[in-house]
């Protein structure tokens, strides 16, 4: 297994691995605009044949209600289902993370939108990562269901 920062060029096969994973599946223009603009904060995991198996797609954002103020948003993260529970998410994570750390922006904190159903993502965020619960969202998503909206303060990780 080989983990590495995502590139423009891989776009078509994170999004393939989007497709098998999760409903949210966001327009190409976005997935372009988040790798051209932040192409260090986003990552994947791929397979001995070069498969993309995992993704995490980051961006950096003005915060919502103070736009001086700056947020990472993970914008969709997902592992296909033969490759899941071997600690891949976490590694993804933890590398969007580092570099939402690292990067020459100064974040506030980072943010991301979890189902309320979604339980194996919510104990990865709240139980493994230490993301904060900060407000459900209702109706969130295109089918009705609500959101937690989570947070992760950048003091929380130092
Ligand atoms: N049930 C309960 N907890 C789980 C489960 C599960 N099925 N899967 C993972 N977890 C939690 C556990 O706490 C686990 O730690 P443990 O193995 O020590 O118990 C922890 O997550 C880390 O597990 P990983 O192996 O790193 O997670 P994995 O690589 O399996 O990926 C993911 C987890 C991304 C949620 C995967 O199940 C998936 O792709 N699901 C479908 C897509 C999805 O829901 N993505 C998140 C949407 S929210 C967003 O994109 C911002």
């Amino acid at each position: 297994m080989n983990i590495r920062r995502a590139e423009a060029a891989d776009l078509l096969n994170i999004l393939k691995c989007n497709l098998h994973n999760l409903p949210e599946n966001y327009p190409m223009r976005f997935w372009t605009y988040s790798a051209l603009i932040w192409p260090e904060i986003s990552f994947l995991a791929e397979n001995e044949d070069g498969k993309v198996v995992g993704y995490v797609l980051c961006s950096i954002e003005r915060a919502e209600k103070f736009p001086h103020q700056w947020v990472g948003h993970i914008n969709s993260l997902s592992v296909l289902r033969p490759y899941r529970r071997m600690g891949l998410a976490r590694q993804l994570m933890d590398m969007a993370k580092d570099a939402l750390i690292r990067g020459t922006i100064l974040i506030e904190y980072i943010q991301l939108h979890v189902r309320k159903s979604n339980r194996a993502a919510l104990s990865l965020y709240r139980d493994k990562l230490g993301y904060k619960h900060h407000r459900l969202e209702a109706k969130y998503y295109g089918d009705g269901e609500d959101a937690y909206s989570m947070r992760l303060p950048v003091t929380y990780m130092k």
